[in-house]
């Protein structure tokens, strides 16, 4: 079974562009729960450009399902973390510019960082997760940084697949999430994967052994517009079970 964090971020971005108090994220986080998700996940950037530090509070006190908190290994986010304690972390890069989590963290670089965030979650016994791009050096850093879990970066994968014009194209895109999922599993960390994954291109699931769970946004939200959230939700639920059969 592959499990489905639905990321809540842009029910946030849209209540942000009128600064109304709506659309709720939290109460949409309740609507996921009703289409199947097995978690929230959410990012707090450091701009606060969709959602917003009580929404982590107010979410942590009312879904009934595991939190997954997305966030840069800044002082204030680990500080943030550790005062809400959700049940799991993923570790991303962040830069104020880009438009979105635009490749995965660069772990060689910051390790003194990393690890010294990983030491003060490792002391709460929070479940933390890399997200990082699928090349094996950066596997093998996950594991000894000691985190829990591998998200694997879809973004690029997602994008280049809308280019594919044969099954065969797309598994040779898809070979390198093979091979890290095996290497990742091989290491006892649990695979996730997120990012631009929706309900055209989540076929590709199948594909990728040992996977744990799958953090999508953008497209259920999307979709929502359509058919509602609830159905949306239970969709992608339904997509991710065919996947992980
Ligand atoms: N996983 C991570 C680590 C992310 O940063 C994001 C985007 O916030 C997602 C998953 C969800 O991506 P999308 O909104 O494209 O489904």
């Amino acid at each position: 079974m592959i499990r489905l964090g639905v990321n809540i971020d842009h029910v946030a971005t849209l209540r942000n562009a009128r600064g109304e108090s709506y659309p709720n994220p939290v109460q949409f986080a309740a609507l996921a729960e009703l289409g199947g998700a097995d978690n929230i996940t959410c990012h707090l950037r450091e701009d606060r450009r969709h959602i917003k530090d009580q929404d982590v509070q107010l979410l942590k006190q009312t879904i009934n399902i595991p939190l997954n908190f997305e966030m840069a290994a800044t002082d204030e986010m680990i500080d943030f973390a550790l005062a809400i304690k959700p049940q799991a972390v993923t570790l991303v890069p962040e830069r104020r510019e880009e438009l979105t989590t635009e490749g995965g963290l660069d772990v060689a670089n910051q390790l003194p960082r990393l690890q010294e965030a990983m030491e003060r979650f490792a002391k709460d016994g929070i479940f933390v997760a890399l997200f990082v791009d699928p090349e094996p050096k950066m596997i093998q850093l996950t594991k000894e940084l000691g985190a829990q879990a591998v998200e694997l970066h879809t973004g690029a994968l997602c994008h280049q697949l809308t280019d594919c014009r044969s099954e065969k194209e797309a598994l040779e895109r898809v070979a390198p999430f093979v091979e890290a999922a095996q290497r990742a599993c091989e290491l006892g960390l649990s695979v996730h994967v997120g990012h631009g994954l929706n309900y055209h291109n989540a076929w590709i699931l199948k594909e990728i052994p040992h996977l744990e769970e799958a953090n999508i946004g953008h497209s259920i939200v999307a979709k929502a517009l359509a058919v509602g959230f609830v159905q949306a939700v239970s969709e992608m639920k339904a997509l991710l079970e065919r996947a992980g059969s």
